[in-house]
């Protein structure tokens, strides 16, 4: 992950958005970052972030903005499932969706691409309207699905070979055999799709919903069940992608997935908790961390687990990550534990993959209630 998240054309800072940190000891990085991210919310710019619709002129052009939406909302039956949600995707980004099973995620880029009508809020994706100009979404849009959607008694070039038809695409066989020899497909073009394993069915996926060179890809939970290898060479596809000026959202539950990510956004509830540029993550949550090694850690790790004010011990080969975002308490704790010369304790940044466990795990209840930092 770089340090230096993709900006927009022009290289400016770009949106973020968190809701504030409750705690005094948020660091003075995330404090700066929440000013920021506050102004954001609260006023149009006039210095110039022409890239963000304000509130008062809803329906600003959002040139180096993707997809925006604000207040999206979404009912099934009387259950709101996507509640008053904001979000903006920056053009050309990896932009990681993260959240638990059920948090509004497939709902949410159902609503973005024009597939599902909203209940309030609005949008826009790629500059239309996503109310009212859902087909102009559709043909500049590559969806992949969270479920495998294609046909699995066809092979994959005609699996390909059907989309392109529905894309009423000219040269077709052309664009089907680059397809194919882009994602690496061609000896396999005669195999059922239904016979293939789970990767080589993701590749597949996202062939088809390439095919009609989209700018905006939407994947949802594109390599859930997919090994290891299968999926690095998935995102080797998609950087390489995101390198020719696609923006890429990406809804995921894999940490080393989010850590390629340049942008994070995290729901539960269907409500936006904390969005911004990656690097960002840990301060807007407050997280602080200390690195442990030395022998016997088991038994420490054990320990730290129920130690009072430690939320968080993540074991990252031989050492251990402990975190917490009191950040005095954290301290007292390895200087305790220094003195006794129990482990090697060095301060570290805490950095996003901490950051990750920090909101998957149940850490994100609190922090939802505004316990852990994140206060409405
Ligand atoms: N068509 C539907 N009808 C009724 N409830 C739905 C429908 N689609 C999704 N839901 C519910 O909405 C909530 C959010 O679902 P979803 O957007 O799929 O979440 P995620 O993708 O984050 O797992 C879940 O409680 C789910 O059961
Ligand atoms: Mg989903």
């Amino acid at each position: 992950m770089s340090d230096e998240p993709r900006s927009g054309s022009d290289g400016e800072d770009l949106p973020a958005q968190a809701k504030r940190p409750a705690q005094p000891e948020a660091t003075a990085a995330a404090a700066s970052e929440i000013e920021k991210t506050s102004e954001a919310a609260a006023a149009p710019d006039d210095a110039g972030t022409p890239d963000r619709p304000s509130a008062s002129e809803p329906d600003a052009p959002a040139p180096t903005l993707a997809i925006w939406v604000r207040g999206l909302t979404k009912k099934f039956g009387d259950k709101t499932v996507v509640d008053g949600l904001d979000m903006q995707v920056p053009r050309g980004a990896i932009y990681g969706f993260l959240g638990p099973n059920g948090s509004g995620k497939t709902t949410t880029i159902r609503m973005m691409c024009g597939l599902l009508t909203p209940n309030g809020g609005q949008g826009e994706c790629l500059g239309f309207d996503i109310l009212k100009e859902a087909q102009k979404i559709k043909e500049q849009v590559g969806y992949m699905t969270q479920k495998f959607s294609l046909y699995e008694d066809l092979t994959i070039r005609e699996n390909l070979d059907f989309m392109a038809r529905m894309y009423r695409l000219r040269n077709r066989k052309a664009r089907v055999d680059r397809a194919l020899e882009e994602l690496g497909l061609a000896d396999r073009q005669s195999q059922l799709a239904g016979k293939l394993s789970g990767g080589w069915k993701q590749r597949l996926a996202l062939a088809a919903c390439l095919l009609h060179e989209p700018k905006l890809l939407l994947l949802d939970e594109p390599t859930a069940g997919v090994d290891p290898k299968a999926r690095r060479d998935f995102w080797d596809e998609i950087r390489r992608l995101s390198k020719q000026g696609v923006t890429v959202l990406v809804s995921t539950h894999y940490m080393d997935e989010a850590v390629q990510c340049d942008y994070i956004a995290y729901i539960a509830y269907g409500k936006m908790l904390i969005s911004g540029p990656s690097a960002a993550i840990p301060d807007m949550i407050g997280l602080h961390t200390w690195r442990v090694d030395g022998p016997n850690l088991q038994a420490l790790e054990t320990e730290l687990r129920g130690t009072e004010g430690i939320e968080q011990v993540a074991r990252f080969g031989a050492v251990l990550h402990v975190s917490s975002t009191n950040e005095a308490r954290l301290r007292q704790v390895a200087e305790d534990h220094m003195a006794k010369s129990v482990g090697h304790w060095t301060e570290k940044k805490a950095e996003l993959e901490e950051a990750f466990i920090y909101l998957m795990t149940g850490a994100t209840d609190n922090f939802s209630n505004g316990v852990k930092g994140v206060a409405a």
